[in-house]
């Protein structure tokens, strides 16, 4: 009956307007109800459920039938008897009326039913992902990126940035993070590795005079997966020549302006910015989420001569700082244990707290500081009754990093997230270079190719630790959606660079050669930005893992379930490569 594959109607493209109309339709049996004398089916397709009627004559058909077969049918488009419209369904006033019924292959009972509600686990999910995402919110999950990146490149392409494909058996590419590695035949004992990012070909894409360069780009990174993160992943790169921070900036709220209405979230025309050191004093974190309170209060000035020595020592050697939660006061001693427990992953002893009740206050520390002792931190704190102060004091990265996620940990337990609120913000100056304890050395905070503060080169040789860069990071409701930088396209800076990191000259021509050579040839100022496709997904589509918005991805420990990747391979295939296992 159809002419062509194309033309043929998707389940859910049925309505009233096609009622008497002669139709054919393909899909899968979702599910199928008996009623005596008439069989009602639904259809699946990628766009939702139709509901088909077998009576009289086809009523055998019918029956046969079971969850996921695959049909093709024709029908007559009629209006579903009086009550029996579904107005959650698109396809809710009609039916089908079948008059012929062709069965295309008939399925094995699946291991799990295929609806949004299921209680199959997300190994078996992953196991058999055919099935997984054919439930309407993967396919919702996977139409939404598909329209993202379609409109991200419509953008792109307005803004004439070029497309360009970059390599990906390629070197190591400076992103920090440890590399996939993939043996040489040809070359016995050496290896490619697999990009962390296109950073150094964007770059050299600048060099060439592409002038604007974008890339929904495949990145792989070895590292300790959690939900936001996957061993491959995929980024919107960007990157420029002849631009400054105030470009990007403008740039990327564009987009977003563009791509986030698709789900009816409105970002503002310019997001608010904050400096690194701000995020870090009042939120704990370099991806604050803004949409709550529970901000950091100093307590440093509280603990001098307080009389309390863990608390003195604690201010003296590092900082302590608290969050005060209003109406804290109900923790029990089990919940505030749980606390404790909480922060200790992050470095943090403990958390020390007070409570202030109209019996006074509560404290561990009364003791040793007094009643009126405890009342300075809560007043500092601008507690009230009923409300709980909890402490931290250590050094500055483990207050930091304790009470960040502590402040996110209360906000969870105690609802205080609004749901249908989202806040976008760009994270500006952060430092050029992170020192590390363990190696006693400085490591590129972003790459060693982010350009410093203007303001700040002069501290390069004498106080490294406390240039600031030109890098930034755009963040939505506590979550890092991406990050670039202006970079480096002076030699001599670039060299104060690496000297900064303890990087040679020899080192540097063994790891980055190819982009420096070219650099000698005429550089334009550059800079640019990655967007994590994958979180941005997540967070459109309101969900927790970017799992979810992957169509294949893999497990947090780094497996596919469904290849069973990674795996061995056979001695013939070592020995060609050189390689003993
Ligand atoms: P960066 O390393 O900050 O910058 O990465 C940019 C964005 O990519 C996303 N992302 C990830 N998403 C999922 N899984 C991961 N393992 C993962 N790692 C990173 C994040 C992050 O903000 N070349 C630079 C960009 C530049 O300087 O232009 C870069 O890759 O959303």
């Amino acid at each position: 009956m159809t002419q062509r594959a194309w033309d043929r109607p998707w389940c859910a493209s049925f309505n009233v307007e096609n009622l008497e109309q002669k139709v054919e339709v393909v899909g899968w049996i979702r599910r199928r109800r008996d009623l005596g004398g008439l069989v009602f089916v639904d259809l699946r397709d990628r766009t939702g459920i139709v509901q088909l009627v077998f009576e009289t004559e086809m009523l055998s058909y019918g029956e046969k039938l079971s969850p996921e077969d695959v049909v093709r049918v024709e029908g007559t488009i009629r209006r579903r008897a009086e009550g029996q419209a579904n107005p959650d369904l698109p396809t809710g006033e009609i039916e089908i009326r079948v008059s012929g019924c062709e069965v295309l292959t008939s399925a094995e009972t699946p291991p799990f039913v295929v609806e949004d509600d299921t209680n199959a686990s997300e190994e078996l999910r992953l196991k058999h992902r055919a099935l997984d995402l054919r439930r309407p919110k993967m396919v919702s999950n996977l139409i939404l990126r598909h329209r993202v990146v379609a409109e991200a490149r419509r953008f792109f392409d307005e803004m004439e940035f070029l497309e360009v494909e970059t390599p990906i058996l390629t070197r190591s590419t400076p992103e920090g993070a440890r590399d996939f590695l993939v043996p040489s035949r040809v070359h016995k004992g050496e290896f490619y590795a697999l990009p962390q990012s296109p950073q150094l070909f964007k770059q050299m894409l600048q060099v060439a005079g592409v002038g604007r360069y974008v890339q929904i780009a495949r990145c792989f990174r070895d590292e300790d997966l959690r939900a936001d993160r996957q061993p491959e992943f995929t980024q919107i790169d960007v990157e420029a020549s002849f631009i400054t921070e105030e470009d990007i900036f403008f740039l990327i709220e564009r987009l977003f302006g563009c791509i986030f209405p698709m789900v009816g979230i409105d970002p503002p025309e310019t997001f608010p910015r904050l400096s690194y050191a701000e995020c870090m004093e009042r939120f704990g974190s370099d991806r604050p989420d803004t949409r709550f309170g529970l901000e950091l209060v100093e307590l440093g000035p509280q603990c001098e001569g307080c009389g309390f020595r863990v608390l003195e020592s604690a201010a003296e050697e590092g900082r302590v700082k608290g969050i005060l939660l209003p109406g804290g006061a109900d923790y029990s001693r089990k919940q505030l244990d749980g606390l404790a427990e909480f922060v200790k992953p992050y470095g943090a002893a403990g958390v020390l707290w007070f409570k202030l009740t109209a019996d006074g206050v509560g404290s561990p520390a009364k003791k040793a500081l007094g009643e009126d002792g405890c009342r300075r931190f809560l007043e500092a704190a601008g507690a009230g009754e009923g409300d709980l102060l909890l402490v931290v004091g250590a050094p500055e990265r483990v207050v930091f990093a304790a009470l960040g996620a502590l402040r996110v940990h209360l906000a969870g337990e105690r609802d205080l997230i609004p749901k249908d609120r989202h806040d976008f913000l760009w994270v500006t100056d952060f430092p050029l270079l992170e020192h590390s304890p363990d190696d006693d050395r400085y490591f590129a905070m972003h790459h060693p190719f982010t350009a410093p503060l203007p303001e700040d080169e002069a501290l390069m040789e004498s106080d490294p630790g406390v240039v600031r860069a030109r890098a930034y990071d755009v963040v939505m409701d506590g979550v890092e959606l991406g990050g670039g930088s202006i970079r480096i396209h002076s030699a001599q800076l670039q060299r104060q660079m690496f000297a900064a990191l303890g990087i040679d000259a020899a080192e540097a021509d063994e790891r980055f050669g190819f982009l420096l050579e070219a650099f000698r040839y005429g550089v334009p100022p550059h800079g640019g930005i990655a967007l994590g496709l994958d979180r941005m997904i997540m967070l459109m589509a309101g969900r927790d893992s970017i799992r979810d918005v992957i169509a294949f991805p893999k497990t947090t420990s780094a497996s596919c379930l469904l290849t069973e990747a990674p795996s061995g391979v056979d001695e013939d295939q070592l020995k060609e490569l050189g390689l003993k296992v």
